[in-house]
C-alpha cells in the first residue's frame, strides 16, 4: 500500500487546475446501459472509482476502453445484468447500474454495497422507488435480484434526499412506460449533469422546480456524447490548500457556480476569492488568497445548494489553525468525523459529540505519522500536513486516489514538499 511523506513548506502559490468531477462521471458512465451502441466521455478522471466502475461495465458485457481522460465504451445490447460483491464491495455508486438495468433488460442483480468508513450507507430508498415503478425487488444472500416486465412511470417523493438515489431513478424512468415525478430530489451540480446528458441521449426529463424532475418515457435512447465538468469538491479542497498554508493559487475550471456554500465559509474564514480567466488558457477558474490569521466559524452540511458534506473534513483542518473556537455539525452522514482523531495527532484540539464537532484553534499543528480511513478524511489529512510543521507520513493512501487524480503533483506545482511512497 502506498504512503504519502508531506513536510510543511509554507505557502502555495501559482496554479493549478480541477480534473472531471468523478460523481458526475460516474452515473453518465452508468448511463452507457440505458442505449446500444457506441458511447463516448470526455474530461473523465483517471481515478480508482472511475476503474472499478468501467470495470463492472465490462464485467457486465461493455467493451470499455479509456485513453487519457477520454472513455468510450460499446453497449452491444446483450449483457449479462449482474453486480458482483467482488466489485460493488470497494465502490457503493455501483448501486447506479441497478435502475439502467432494469429499465432496459428488465432485470438485475447487484450486491448490496455494504456500509463504509463513514456510515451504514443503505439503499434502501433506491428500491423503495423502483418497487413503485413495479419492480419486483428480492434481497438474497447480499444481493438485489430485481425483475420488471417494464417499468412504469410513478410520482415518488424522496423521503431523505439522496444523490445516487435521484440519478437511479431519473436514468430508470426515462426508459419506463409513462410519466414520472421525482419529488425533494437531489440538485448537485452532478445530477444536473446527468440530466442534460440524459436529454442528449433522447430522454424526455425536465427539472419542474430547483428539486422535482418530471421524466416522460421514452421506447429507445441514443448512445452519449458527454464532456464532464469538472470537479467541485477537488476544486475546494485545492483552494483550501491555499488557504491552510497562507498563500494565493488559481484553481483552473473551479465554477463559482458549484461553489456558492464553500465560498461563502472561506470569505468567512477570512479568505478573499476572485473570479478569473487565465490569460493563457483563456479558462475561467478561482483565485484565492489566504488571510495572515483564519477566522474561526460554524458550520452545517446540508444537501446542495448548502455545505456540501464532501467539504467538511477539508475545512475542518482550516479550522484546526483558526484564531478561536468553531463548530461543525454534519447533518448528511453519521460518521464522518474519523479525520478527527488522526488531526488531534498532528496537534489539533478538536471534541466531537454525537454529530457536533468543537474545533479550537492551535497556534501550530506538527507532523506525525497518520492514516487514512476515507476519501475526504485522506484530503484533509494532505492538508493539515501542508501547514504542519514537519514531516508528516499518510497511510493507506489508496482512499486518496479513489477521489482525486495526481493530487501529489498539482500540490507540488504550488510549491508543496510532497512525495508518494510506492509500497
Ligand atoms: C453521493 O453519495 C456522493 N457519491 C457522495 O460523495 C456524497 O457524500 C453524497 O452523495 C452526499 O452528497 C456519489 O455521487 C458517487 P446520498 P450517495 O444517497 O448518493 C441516506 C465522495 O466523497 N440514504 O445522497 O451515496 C444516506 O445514508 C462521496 O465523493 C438513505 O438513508 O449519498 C445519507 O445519510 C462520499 N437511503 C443521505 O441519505 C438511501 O437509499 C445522503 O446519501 C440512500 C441514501
Amino acid at each position: 500500500m502506498d504512503s504519502m511523506v508531506i513536510v510543511g513548506n509554507g505557502p502555495l502559490r501559482g496554479k493549478t487546475f480541477a480534473s472531471g468531477s468523478k460523481n458526475a462521471a460516474l452515473p453518465l458512465l452508468a448511463s452507457a446501459l440505458l442505449a446500444k451502441g457506441s458511447h463516448h466521455f470526455e474530461n473523465v478522471p483517471r481515478l480508482a472509482d472511475i476503474h472499478t466502475m468501467l470495470q463492472l461495465l465490462r464485467h457486465i458485457g461493455l467493451e470499455v476502453s479509456m485513453q487519457h481522460n477520454t472513455c468510450s465504451l460499446h453497449n452491444p445490447g446483450k449483457v449479462n445484468p449482474e453486480a458482483p460483491y467482488a466489485l460493488v464491495k470497494t465502490m457503493r455508486a455501483s448501486v447506479l447500474v441497478l435502475g439502467p438495468l432494469l429499465a432496459q433488460y428488465g432485470k438485475a442483480k447487484v450486491s448490496l454495497p455494504g456500509g463504509c468508513a463513514i456510515g451504514a450507507r443503505p439503499v434502501d430508498l433506491h428500491l423503495k422507488a423502483l418497487a413503485a415503478m413495479g419492480a419486483d425487488i428480492m434481497l438474497h444472500g447480499g444481493y438485489v435480484e430485481a425483475t420488471a416486465q417494464r417499468l412504469r412511470g410513478v410520482d415518488f417523493r424522496f423521503e431523505t434526499i439522496s444523490v445516487t438515489g435521484t440519478e437511479n431513478i431519473a436514468m430508470a424512468a426515462s426508459l419506463a412506460k409513462g410519466t414520472t415525478r421525482i419529488r425533494n430530489a437531489a440538485q448537485e451540480p452532478e445530477v444536473v449533469e446527468l440530466v442534460s446528458a440524459l436529454k442528449k441521449m433522447g430522454a424526455h426529463i425536465e427539472w419542474e422546480k430547483p428539486n422535482e424532475l418530471l421524466i416522460e418515457g421514452v421506447e429507445e435512447l441514443s448512445p452519449c456524447q458527454h464532456s464532464v465538468c469538472a470537479d467541485r469538491i477537488e476544486a475546494g479542497t485545492l483552494l483550501v490548500a491555499a488557504a491552510i498554508t497562507g498563500g494565493e493559487v488559481f484553481v483552473q475550471n473551479a465554477q463559482a457556480a458549484h461553489l456558492g456554500a464553500v465560498m461563502e465559509k472561506l470569505q468567512q474564514a477570512g479568505c478573499t476569492l476572485y473570479e478569473e480567466c487565465c490569460e493563457v488558457s483563456k479558462k475561467q477558474g478561482l483565485r484565492l488568497v489566504a488571510p495572515q490569521r483564519i477566522r474561526p466559524l460554524q458550520l452545517q452540511t446540508q444537501a446542495y445548494p448548502g455545505f456540501p458534506t464532501d467539504m467538511q473534513a477539508q475545512l475542518m483542518a482550516l479550522l484546526t489553525i483558526a484564531d478561536g473556537s468553531s463548530e461543525i455539525r454534519e447533518n448528511i452522514f453519521e460518521n464522518r468525523y474519523m479525520h478527527v482523531a488522526e488531526l488531534c495527532r498532528m496537534g489539533a484540539n478538536i471534541h466531537v459529540e454525537g454529530t457536533d464537532a468543537l474545533i479550537h484553534g492551535v497556534p501550530q499543528l506538527s507532523g506525525a505519522p497518520v492514516m487514512a480511513t476515507d476519501l475526504r478524511a485522506s484530503a484533509s489529512l494532505v492538508l493539515a500536513a501542508l501547514r504542519a510543521e514537519g514531516k508528516t507520513t499518510l497511510s493507506r493512501v489508496y482512499h486518496l486516489d479513489r477521489g482525486y487524480e495526481g493530487l501529489e503533483e498539482k500540490l507540488a506545482q504550488l510549491g508543496a514538499k510532497i512525495e508518494r511512497i510506492h509500497a
